[in-house]
Order: C-alpha cells, then structure tokens, then sequence
C-alpha cells in the first residue's frame, strides 16, 4: 500500500534542500504518495498566514510529514504570532505531535568535525526526547502588557501531570531499546513546575523497573554534555530545554547539518525534519548539508511508514558517503586532507543516491 506522505519544503534551505532529498526518497523503491504544501514565510507571502488551513487539512490526511525549514530575516518584522515559527509550533500543536526525538549519533568519519576532542565524542550515541506540545512554548498567559508606565512581558510555564506521564513513558520504551538508562532533566530546584516534572518522572518509572533513572538539573546537564556527553543515552526534558539542549548535542556531532529529528503523536503520525534551521545566510548557494534531511526521512521510514529496510538503507548510504569523504562545507573542516570531496547540497544527494543503488 502506498504511504501518503506531505512534503513541505519551507523556507531557506529547506526549500532548497527538499527537491534533492525527494530524489533520493525515489531512489529507496518505496511506495509514496507525494503531496506538497506550504509552510512557513513561504505560506505567509502567498496565502497570508504561516499555517494555511489546506495545509493542516493535508497533514492531517498523511501518515507522515516531511518538513525543509521555517523562518527568516524577510519576517523578522512581525508580531510574534504571525510569525513563520507559528506554522510550525502550529502544525505540533494542531496534529498533537508531543513526542520530539532528537537522536544526536557521532558518524565516526566525523569525529574531527566535533568540537569537542575525537576521544570524548567517539560512538557517541544520545537520544534527547523533548516535550513539544506544553510548557513555556504554549502556556497561557502570555505577552506583553503595560503596567506602571514600562512593558512587561510573560510567559506561563505549566505541565500537567498526564502531559509529564506519556513523554516519560516514551523515553522509558526507547531506552528500552538502546541502553537502559534515562535521565530526566529539569531546574526542580528553583521552579515548582519542574518540581512536579521530577515527581511524575518518579512515578512512571515504576512501570519501568528496568531501567536506571537518574535526574539533573539542567544547568548540570549542559555542562556534562559538553564535558563529558558520553555519560547519557535517553535525555528526557521539557520543551525549552530540550531546545536548548539538543543544539549543544547537535554540535558535538560535528555539524547541525547532520542531525535528523521525529516528531510523534500517540497514533504513530510524525513529522520529520532536520535540527537545523532555513539558514537564510547559506540559502541558495548550493552548500547547505542535505544529510540531516536525509536522516529525517530514514527515522521516518522507520517510526511512521515501517519500512525498516528503507531505513536501514539510507542509514548505511550516508555513513558510506562520509566514508567515501564526501562533504560539504559545514563538515569539510580539514581542508589539507587531500581524501576528501567537497561537494554541493546537489552532489552530496547524488553521492546518497549512487550509495542507495550500490
Ligand atoms: C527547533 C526550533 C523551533 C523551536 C523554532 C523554529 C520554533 O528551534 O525545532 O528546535 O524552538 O522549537
Ligand atoms: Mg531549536
């Protein structure tokens, strides 16, 4: 049976890169239904909102969602609510998608990419799983209102316990399937919210004898993660955190360039897209890494579409392309090593796809 899948390339190098990973989604041999939408400043120049309602009722009707990129300078004028990023915490919010994984796993050709020394970062392999749905992001109220003469501006930070529950269930069933051990991240020593995050993590865990749980604070975390990131396989935090958090992952893999995500609901629906931003600064030059986009397809071949093998597949073609050497400019950091290729978003899809067919 044909998977219908939503394509929405977005803005930047979303919509630059999008065309070419879609070649590369012809080249795995498995059945789509390809249908295209608009989101994000692209969706706001043309139909005047950054979510059209043909775009939801689209992503509605797919089994899964594959996204470029929102956002950029041309709609940095606008009110917070109007904004590119609305599409997108929109589209989360309206398909309920709570469960955002972000696996950051070091390519071993890639550990000289790193900013951390290679021997800190070898085999790296962290899930970070990030609450998308609540927290600050959505809490009510919020804005910025007049009082005494001066602006103040707000934001609600709110979990409710049911919302606290099913993201740690997720974290504690994929950790069942890697190595065993979560750790929760929150700031319970400062803010009540997440006072109450650790309690309920506390109390899931007892379905889960299994694994080994352990807490941090989140200021800790970002400092271990960049000292000793080797320490962590399922990191389970809030929305604003696993934000912040799962860029420093990002970096210790060498480039955001690299790093796919999944974003879950309780029916199996996702939306894929890579960590990275538009980055309108590279937009339109042929440079910009196709690969986290790549990878994005490949964990929804894998959670959405159960296609395993497609998976797989595409998995094994970008480590053999970077073993090949090729690069692109973000991960070409060694420019004496007469091994490697650079190459543009267009050659390194070409490469995945030689490797595909290979
Ligand atoms: C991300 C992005 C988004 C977020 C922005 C674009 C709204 O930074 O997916 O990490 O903050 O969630
Ligand atoms: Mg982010």
């Amino acid at each position: 049976m044909s998977h219908q899948l939503l394509v929405l390339p977005g803005d930047g190098i979303g919509a630059e890169v999008m065309p070419h990973v879609e070649r590369v989604l012809d080249a795995t041999g498995v059945d789509l239904t390809v249908k295209h939408g608009l989101l994000g400043g692209v969706a706001i120049d043309s139909e005047g909102v950054a979510l059209p309602p043909e775009t939801l009722e689209k992503a509605k009707a797919s089994d899964a969602i594959l996204l470029g990129a929102v956002g950029g300078p041309a709609w940095d004028h606008l009110p917070m609510m109007d904004r590119p990023e609305r599409g997108l915490l929109g589209l989360r919010s309206e398909l309920d998608l709570f469960a955002n994984l972000r696996p950051a796993i070091l390519f071993e050709p890639l550990a000289h990419a790193s900013s951390l020394k290679p021997e800190l970062v070898a085999n790296l392999d962290i899930l970070i799983v990030r609450e998308l749905t609540g927290g600050i992001y959505f809490g009510e109220p919020r804005g910025v209102e007049e009082a005494d003469g001066q602006r103040r501006g707000f934001n609600t930070y709110v979990y409710a316990e049911d919302e606290i529950d099913r993201i740690a269930r997720v974290a504690f069933d994929l950790a069942q399937k890697r190595n065993g051990r979560v750790c929760s991240v929150d700031k319970a020593n400062v803010l009540e919210v997440t006072r109450l995050w650790r309690e309920v993590v506390d109390e899931t865990h007892a379905d889960f004898e299994d694994i080994e749980l352990s807490h941090m604070y989140v200021d800790n975390a970002a400092m271990q993660l960049v000292r000793a990131p080797k320490q962590f396989d399922v990191i389970v935090t809030g929305n604003m955190f696993g934000d912040i958090l799962s860029d420093v992952a990002a970096m210790l893999t060498g480039s955001l360039g690299m790093l796919p995500s999944a974003s879950l609901n309780g029916s199996g629906q996702g939306l894929y897209e890579p960590v990275h931003g538009s980055a309108p600064d590279i937009a339109g030059q042929n440079v910009a890494n196709p690969l986290a986009t790549v990878l994005s397809a490949a964990m929804m071949m894998r959670y959405s579409l159960d296609e395993m093998d497609a998976a797989d597949r595409l998995e094994r073609a970008v480590q053999s392309v970077l073993e090949a050497g090729f690069r692109t400019p973000d991960i070409m950091l060694d420019h004496s090593n007469t091994k490697l290729t650079r190459v543009g978003t267009d050659a390194m899809a070409d490469a995945v796809i030689a490797a595909l067919r290979s």
